[in-house]
């Protein structure tokens, strides 16, 4: 297609175009999409680190859902699971960007070690999957990739200042790559999921207003893939408040903030 006759933004992928990669898909929000991704007709590659939980996923799923076990931080074993899947399985053609992390701190045990885990796995894992991805995408001149952010990446939150500083730094290099991919006919999307329960969120010792099961994201996630915006976000009551509390001068921002969550 030339130049003058690109969609902006680029069209939503299908399985015709090749198979699904999902990462992250050994529990919680990427196992549930993964799912959900085979109901909608995709063969969906599984990573996580995990081998056996991914095994015990892609059960019963008539060998829809394939197991690729790979670590995110490591950047050479990233680009040869993408390059044995295109091989094996041909293009990818949706990347759902979703390995993450997540330990709550507090000033009193803020360390470089707990950072430097955040940033290596949620930023960088993320950062050598779209490295992976890219030029077979770009040559293609189709695909489709959606980053699992936060809405914690909005602003700051109370007892998450490495999480928080890795998905705002997810959501900024998605935006910005966004304006090349858009004229290179790859769309870009970004996933801002509110509370979801997963062994993620089974931690957390405070109450999560409105939280959602790992199913009812799913289906959300995978229904935004088709639409137009660049953002994915649910659920829709909470993450729309939290949007609110994204606009508001700082003032008001660290009051409203303090007040909701005690802090
Ligand atoms: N749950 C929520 O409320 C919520 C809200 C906003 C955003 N999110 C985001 O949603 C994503 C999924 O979270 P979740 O709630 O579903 O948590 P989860 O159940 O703990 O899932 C995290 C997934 O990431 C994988 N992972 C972690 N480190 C990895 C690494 N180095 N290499 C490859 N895979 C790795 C884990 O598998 P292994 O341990 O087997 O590697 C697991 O499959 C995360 O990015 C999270 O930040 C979650």
């Amino acid at each position: 297609m030339g130049p003058a006759m690109k969609q902006f933004p680029p069209s939503s992928v299908t399985p015709a175009q090749g198979c699904a990669w999902v990462t992250g898909a050994s529990s919680g929000i990427g196992e549930a999409v993964a799912i959900r991704l085979v109901q909608d007709g995709w063969t969906v590659m599984a990573s996580a680190r995990s081998a056996d939980k991914l095994a015990q996923v892609a059960a019963g799923q008539d060998g829809r859902i394939v197991p690729v076990p790979v670590d995110v931080t490591d950047l050479e074993a990233v680009k040869a699971a993408v390059a044995s899947i295109e091989t094996m399985h041909g293009p990818i053609a949706l990347a759902i960007l979703n390995a993450g992390t997540y330990t709550p701190d507090s000033a009193k045990t803020f360390q470089s070690a707990d950072v430097r885990m955040h940033m290596e796995i949620n930023v960088m894992g993320t950062v050598h999957c779209i490295e992976a991805l890219l030029p077979g995408m770009i040559a293609r001149e189709s695909g489709q990739i959606a980053v699992v952010s936060s809405v914690a990446g909005y602003r700051g939150l109370p007892r998450a200042s490495a999480y928080g500083a890795s998905k705002a730094a997810l959501i900024r290099m998605s935006e910005s790559l966004k304006f090349d991919l858009d004229r290179l006919g790859i769309k870009m999307q970004v996933v801002n999921p509110g509370f979801v329960r997963t062994p993620l969120t089974d931690k957390n010792d405070f109450p999560m207003p409105m939280i959602i099961e790992a199913e009812e994201a799913a289906d959300k996630l995978v229904r935004g893939l088709a639409d137009n915006a660049f953002e994915i976000t649910f659920p829709r009551r909470f993450t729309f408040l939290m949007q609110r509390l994204r606009g508001l001068p700082y003032g008001l921002y660290f009051a409203c903030v303090r007040k909701m969550t005690g802090s």
